[in-house]
């Protein structure tokens, strides 16, 4: 039976975009996974299949309301750390998920990018994510960009180096050294910051997840476990975002 279904949108009802101010970058910390199958008595591996689910909508339903941008925190740098158990099933979740699915985001013509290092997964799986990183580049929706092994500390250790690689190679000057040009070091080079990041299930943290990116972006904190996270909920958040006073630092 196929992972994801074969459903061709996300079944939105509403236009939001036509109501609010939409962000044209957004990010979720997909969170409350293994909270929610301890609800249910299941393994925590259960959760992240549910996850997985909502991961699929919430990605269509942000392509169908004309988000330019999506960043969505899959694994982090630390969440090697978990039970082999739910590690292991993790991999095949991404396994099957990059089989089967990502395919499928071709109706949508969404772009899908990779952040973190993907060294450290098997050559399987890494072969699996530079080809659906090939076979989507030149579409022209909206650009998912994926985060796995991914740890904002680490991206900008990644950063600093290589700019200091170029410093003493020649190839830089240090007077170019600004924050634009910083940026351009990070995996998201090329893009805008993030204007909003979505946690859900109820946290208060940032887990290592944009810390460079997000210097100016609005959090919005949902108290709904990620499978439970609806686009009723996205809508939420997106109209929550949209009533907020931006001033960068300003009046
Ligand atoms: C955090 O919840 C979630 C994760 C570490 C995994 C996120 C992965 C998915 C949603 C799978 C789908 C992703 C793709 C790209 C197919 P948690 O386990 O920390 O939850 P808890 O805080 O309730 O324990």
């Amino acid at each position: 039976m196929a992972l994801f279904g074969k459903s061709k949108k996300s079944g939105a009802s509403s236009d939001i975009s036509k109501e609010i101010i939409m962000p044209a970058h957004v990010g979720i910390i997909m969170d409350g996974n293994g909270r929610w199958a301890k609800k249910r008595g299941l393994p925590r591996k259960a959760g992240h299949r549910e996850g997985a689910k909502t991961f699929r909508t919430i990605t269509r339903y942000c392509s169908d309301i004309g988000i330019k941008y999506l960043t969505v925190y899959a694994f982090s740098t630390e969440n090697w750390k978990r039970p082999e158990d739910e590690v292991g099933a993790l991999m095949g979740l991404f396994k099957s998920y990059l089989e089967e699915a990502l395919s499928d985001f071709k109706d949508d013509d969404i772009v899908v990018r990779f952040i973190g290092d993907k060294s450290g997964f098997s050559p399987e799986l890494q072969t699996l994510m530079n080809e659906n990183e090939e076979s989507s580049a030149s579409r022209k929706g909206m650009v998912l960009n994926i985060a796995m092994n991914y740890g904002s500390r680490d991206e900008i250790v990644r950063a600093v180096k290589n700019i200091a690689f170029d410093v003493k190679s020649g190839k830089l000057d240090e007077s170019q050294i600004d924050s634009s040009l910083v940026s351009n070091y990070m995996y998201t080079a090329g893009q805008p910051d993030p204007d909003l990041i979505i946690r859900p299930s109820g946290e208060y943290r940032i887990s290592n997840f944009m810390l460079w990116q997000s210097a100016y972006t609005e959090f919005v904190i949902m108290n709904k476990l990620w499978p439970d996270f609806t686009t009723n909920d996205m809508d939420e958040a997106l109209r929550i975002f949209a009533q907020r006073n931006r001033r960068y630092g300003g009046v």
